[in-house]
């Protein structure tokens, strides 16, 4: 039992371990049993959650998130879930928002749905200590910018074109805005691209993979640029609202989920109001290309060649490898800057999925970068793991006969590696990293913890404690 439950365990007194064993609680991890008090402390019911035998931070924020989903119809809520320093207030904050998290934007109002309690208390014995209060609401921050993350990758494709998508973070833009003076920080600027400026930026590889789309591509810019800023960080995320595969089309199965695709976008755009909002001292640049990859008489064929934003040719061999397409400008447009770092953020590959499983990213990039992004992980309670880019790519990417680059070859294996290989060509030999998230940005089972089902929202917590990283160590 963790500190701040031995009041409730109290109140029952001796019996308290008979009673759960006789309802055969064990304590493993997202184990959820409901106790009606019958009067013995003030609350009607106890709902217990299992933290396993060792919790540490990343328990406490599943325990919390599989408590949001179980409690149904309370009024109030308080967590006893052992916040006893900062890093677990922020977990028990972040698990609790997240877990509860529904997506409900096409789902008719039925008499069932659950209340939300209007007031949810976090326990801790050091309630008061600033620390503990700016953990509190930095993790409501976080989990409103993963939220919104979450909504937008849900959002069926139809409802998500490249336009609208862009009108979404506009949108999204004006109300940060409105809040920010009250907040007292530095604003963010947004301008968007449309196929015309995309034309005149030279963005070949983003106006290609549009092309066979009636709904036009995007790019969205952000830039947040805060007095006293000690570092510049860009950030660049794909925008595939749908992805069909193109001429190279997808099978039907693999198709389904394929809303997905712009996760990396979401995901970049989300994390740089996130870091607004917490006013962290660092200048953000971010860069969303958005675009469709569909079907039509003027879809980009493989053999197809697109020039990029600094003029490198690239041969299509497979019209479904698109994300690196539309990065490759958006990349370019990045390293112009001359940021301290680049991080970008992409479901680019099957094969990282094969990989690593559908619960972890693959991080790929500069040994010092790479390392930094698998620790903001950690603090984050994100699972990433480090894959190399072999010599061998190189080959593999110059491999064209006609264009500077293959964009595709079809030996069979590393696909996520010569993927990551393609996108350095374009980032101007800057300190990056790039985060393949093909598994965990999607959730094709169950809620499980803070996880929901669909759109997870994975990597804006890495981002934003990158962001806090570079802060502190500038
Ligand atoms: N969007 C997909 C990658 C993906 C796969 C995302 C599964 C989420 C879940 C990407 O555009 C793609 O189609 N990649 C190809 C690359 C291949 C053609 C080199 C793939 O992984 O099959
Ligand atoms: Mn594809
Ligand atoms: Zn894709």
């Amino acid at each position: 039992m963790v500190t701040g439950a031995e009041d409730v365990s109290a109140a029952w007194g001796r019996k308290f371990r008979p009673l759960l064993a006789s309802l055969g609680v064990t304590g493993k991890v997202g184990e959820i049993v409901k106790l009606p008090t019958a009067g013995l402390v003030k609350t009607p019911m106890v709902v217990l959650v299992g933290l396993g035998s060792e919790p540490d931070d990343n328990a406490l924020r599943r325990a919390a998130g599989a408590a949001s989903r179980a409690v149904t119809n309370a009024a109030s809520v308080a967590l006893a879930l052992g916040a006893q320093d900062a890093a677990g207030v922020r977990a028990v904050t972040e698990g609790w928002l997240l877990g509860g998290y529904t997506y409900t934007e096409h789902k008719s109002q039925t008499a069932a749905d659950p209340t939300e309690p209007s007031e949810v208390v976090v326990l801790s014995s050091g309630a008061r200590q600033p620390e503990l209060v700016a953990a509190f609401e930095a993790a409501q921050v976080l989990a409103a910018a993963v939220a919104t993350t979450r909504d937008w990758v849900n959002r069926p494709p139809g409802d998500l074109t490249p336009p609208k998508f862009a009108d979404a973070v506009t949108e999204a833009h004006g109300a940060f805005t409105k809040a920010q003076p009250r907040r007292g920080g530095a604003k963010v600027a947004i301008t968007v691209h449309d196929e015309q400026q995309l034309a005149e930026l030279g963005c070949g590889g983003i106006l290609g993979v549009g092309q066979g789309s009636v709904a036009p591509p995007r790019l969205v810019e952000l830039t947040y640029a805060p007095k006293g800023a000690v570092a510049h960080l860009a950030l660049v995320g794909k925008g595939i609202t749908f992805d069909s595969g193109g001429l190279t089309i997808k099978p039907a199965q693999s198709m389904g989920t394929m809303k997905c695709d712009m996760a990396g976008a979401a995901t970049v755009i989300q994390a740089t109001f996130a870091i607004a909002a917490l006013g962290l001292p660092i200048k953000v640049s971010t860069f969303a290309p958005m675009a469709e990859n569909m079907v039509s008489g003027n879809s980009i064929r493989p053999g197809d060649v697109l020039t990029a934003a600094n003029g490198k040719t690239v041969e299509v061999l497979n019209t479904d490898a698109e994300g690196r397409l539309v990065l490759m400008d958006a990349l370019v447009r990045a390293a112009a800057l001359e940021p301290d770092v680049i991080l970008d953020v992409a479901t680019l590959t099957g094969a990282m999925v094969v990989a690593l499983g559908e619960k972890i990213a693959g991080v790929m990039g500069s040994d010092e970068v790479v390392e930094g992004v698998l620790a903001a992980g950690t603090s984050a309670g994100e699972a990433l793991w480090p894959m190399p880019i072999p010599e061998e790519m190189r080959e593999r990417i110059t491999s064209s006969k006609i264009a500077d680059l293959a964009q595709h070859d079809w030996t069979r294996w590393g696909g996520g590696l010569f993927a990551a290989a393609f996108l350095r060509e374009f980032t101007d030999s800057r300190p990056w990293a790039h985060i393949d998230v093909a598994g965990p940005a999607y959730n094709n089972g169950g809620p499980a913890g803070h996880v929901t089902s669909g759109g997870t929202g994975f990597a804006v917590s890495t981002l934003v404690d990158y962001a806090r990283s570079l802060a502190a160590t500038s």
